[in-house]
């Protein structure tokens, strides 16, 4: 298969350690950055591509670099119109490489996967599923009603199994929904989130675009080898997630999902990030259950306060008390309209 990273997009729900020159896959809140992990899982399953903006050429060099990852098949969009776009052209350079029968694996780059083995039978699983022109979707567990994410019910039987995994016919795709509809999918059992993997043939996709984005598609399709023509084409072309362009129009079998537990976190949020690392070491005097990410040269305490995320870069100092990371979006907005 041909594992292919996006990491063309900005979080700002990381602020302040991720910022719009250094977006959250690039850095380090783990052991090594989010698009390292994913650059050498992805190295173990065929020869990656990336696709980015041009405006992160700098970092996704030297991330390549630091890796010793050479043959690594660079796209830089000259901006992002979000992932639509960003598939659709990989499907026709594909296509013009003669790789119209292989399958792609699409991987966001700003993912947390703890399990990498099962991840990637997990993805083995699907591309054999993805051969016979069905687009596959990974599924994770709900635990709480997000709305941030995509929704997909399933079929009660499975129609393909690998072991203890099982292949599923989607009966709807749903992009992030309201509140009262999350809730309500929770309640109901049948629903998985979108973990935003999605594994297809590139024929396949290519035809999947020509049927429900056929302005997108007849823009792409004019893409030539070289990309010389790529800015052309990304000022005309509207900006889509493939979730709503594609997956959400899919039925009848053409979608299916593979319902599977990796260790996966979209580490969304600092409460995220709270619950997946230890943090710095503080001391709590009649306080519990803080968290800091900051300057290993410093102490940390907290006297009578709980629940407080603190993070710590040299510029900038964020305390958000825990549930309420979400919010943290909105300092980068108003700092913003500061500027
Ligand atoms: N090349 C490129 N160009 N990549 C992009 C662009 C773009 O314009 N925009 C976003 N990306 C990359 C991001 O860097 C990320 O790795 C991936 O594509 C997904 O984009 P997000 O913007 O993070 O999507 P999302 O989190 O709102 O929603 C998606 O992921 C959820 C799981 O985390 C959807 O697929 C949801 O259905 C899913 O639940
Ligand atoms: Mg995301």
């Amino acid at each position: 298969m041909i594992p292919v990273i996006l990491s063309g997009g900005s979080g700002t729900r990381l602020w302040p350690v991720s910022r719009q020159q250094m977006p959250k896959q690039f850095c380090t809140i783990f052991d090594k950055s989010l698009q390292t992990f994913t650059l050498q899982r992805s190295l173990r399953l065929g020869s990656p591509w990336i696709v980015t903006s041009k405006a992160l050429q700098t970092l996704t060099e030297l991330n390549l670099k630091d890796n010793k990852a050479s043959g690594v098949q660079v796209v830089y969009e000259p901006f992002g119109k979000n992932t639509a776009p960003a598939i659709a052209v990989l499907c026709q350079l594909l296509k013009l490489q003669g790789k119209a029968d292989e399958v792609v694996g699409i991987f966001p780059s700003d993912h947390l996967i703890t399990k990498e083995d099962v991840f990637l039978n997990v993805v083995e699983f699907a591309a054999s599923v993805a051969k016979d022109n069905k687009v596959v979707t990974l599924g994770i567990k709900p635990s709480y009603p997000e709305t941030g994410y995509g929704y997909i019910q399933t079929e009660p039987t499975s129609f393909k199994d690998k072991g203890s995994l099982k292949a599923f016919s989607v009966v709807k795709f749903h992009e992030k929904p309201s509140l009262e509809k999350a809730q309500e999918f929770l309640a109901h059992g049948s629903f998985s989130w979108n973990a935003g993997i999605f594994v297809f043939k590139v024929s396949h996709m290519a035809s999947l675009f020509e049927k429900h984005q056929p302005e997108m598609w007849a823009l792409v399709s004019t893409l030539k080898a070289d990309s010389s023509n790529l800015e052309e084409i990304y000022t005309k072309v509207k900006s889509i997630s493939i979730d709503y362009a594609i997956m959400e129009h899919l039925s009848g079998g053409e979608l299916t999902c593979i319902p599977a537990e990796f260790g996966w976190s979209d580490v969304g949020s600092w409460d995220a990030v709270a619950s997946l690392q230890k943090g710095h070491e503080v001391l709590n005097v009649s306080g519990k259950d803080n968290f800091v990410f900051g300057d290993d040269d410093k102490h940390y305490s907290f006297v009578g306060i709980d629940d407080v995320i603190v993070v710590d870069t040299k510029d900038a100092l964020m305390l958000v008390k825990k549930g309420h990371s979400q919010d943290v979006r909105h300092v980068v907005e108003a700092l913003t309209k500061q500027q």
